[in-house]
């Protein structure tokens, strides 16, 4: 094994916190069969408890490990698409520790497309529960050096795998009950996930009887910055305004559209989800007050990322 994972599976099985990539984000992973570590994941994040975390596996072999009425719809999905960014709601066995799950009756499983993330989870043997590795409504982060600035020595070790290939999270399925639901749109587009069921996917709309979900709450993914979301044709004008009431405004878009001040985010969508988190941490970085951006198609990876540029720029609670 080489020498940082096996110092990494030491920390974990020490009940230490190790951040490490994957192909859609970097995860702050807890061993999950250690209550105490996992408790730890919501200490160093400030997530409220009760708020569910994903558990990694190395294989699909392990999901008998943690759920239980496995349906023939998840075997096909694991099968055709991990690893990879597709995280799959499963019953869950009755083993599965409280503070991973809250109260839930289900479990999230995935296993990571990233060969740090593969050999880790081998070296432990075990599944790794782990959220994203940012503070708890921020945004998520993409590169070793963003976990460092978010958690600095609030986790133990960081293996370093580059920046994200995906870089939005995964794509969360509910195949507890009979109908599939899509939780959260992510790296694997919905397309793909109803043309595997040959089946059409609900998506889940917020409320009563659903998981709290971190990831589903309307302000998410937030910058400091505030974020507007405007039509092509309203750029110019919302530049403008911004400019009257005296903020600094940034437009998020592709290079050579606009004179004034500018963050690439490319119109391509699997380009736009590899670069919208470090675009929107360099909207802080720099100092603006707000930024403008148009919303992607919301088809493929365009749908994710919608989804986060919509959530960044929701009212904020308090
Ligand atoms: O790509 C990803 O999924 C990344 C990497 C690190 O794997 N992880 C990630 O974790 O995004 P987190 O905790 O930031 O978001 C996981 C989402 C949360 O919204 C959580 O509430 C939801 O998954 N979730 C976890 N367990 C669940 C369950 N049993 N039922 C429904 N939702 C669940
Ligand atoms: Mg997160």
């Amino acid at each position: 094994m080489d020498a940082a994972i096996e110092r990494a599976v030491e920390v974990l099985r020490a009940g230490g916190l190790v951040a490490f990539p994957t192909e859609t984000v970097y995860g702050l992973g807890a061993a999950a069969r250690l209550p105490a570590a996992v408790r730890r994941v919501f200490q160093a994040k400030g997530r409220p408890a009760g708020h569910p975390l994903i558990v990694h596996l190395a294989s699909a072999n392990w999901i008998g490990g943690w759920a239980r009425d496995v349906p023939a719809d998840a075997r096909r999905l694991a099968e055709a698409l991990w690893p990879g960014p597709l995280t799959l709601v499963l019953r869950r066995r009755p083993d599965v520790p409280r503070v991973i799950v809250g109260d839930e009756a289900t479990v999230a499983l995935r296993v990571p497309d990233h060969p740090v993330a593969l050999a880790l989870l081998e070296g432990l043997g075990d599944g790794i529960a782990a959220p994203s590795a940012n503070r708890f409504g921020g945004v998520s982060p993409t590169t070793a050096a963003h976990v460092a600035l978010d958690l600095g020595d609030r986790v133990d070790l960081i293996l370093d795998g580059g920046p994200c290939r995906v870089g939005v999270e995964s794509t969360i399925l509910d195949l507890s009950t009979g109908q599939p639901r899509l939780l959260r749109p992510g790296g694997v587009p919905t397309e793909a996930i109803a043309e595997l069921l040959g089946a059409t996917v609900e998506v889940a709309e917020r409320g009563v009887g659903l998981p709290r979900a971190p990831g589903t709450l309307p302000s998410h993914y937030a910058p400091r910055a505030d974020v507007w979301v405007v039509a092509a044709d309203e750029v110019e004008a919302a530049l403008g305004r911004a400019a009257g009431d005296g903020l600094r405004a940034v437009l998020l878009g592709p290079p050579g559209e606009h004179d004034g001040p500018l963050i690439d985010l490319p119109r391509e969508p699997h380009d736009a989800a590899r670069r919208l988190y470090a675009a929107l941490r360099e909207v802080d970085a720099r100092g603006f007050d707000v930024a403008v951006v148009v919303l992607p198609e919301e088809r493929g990876l365009g749908r994710a990322v919608a989804d986060r540029l919509r959530r960044a720029a929701a009212p904020r609670a308090g």
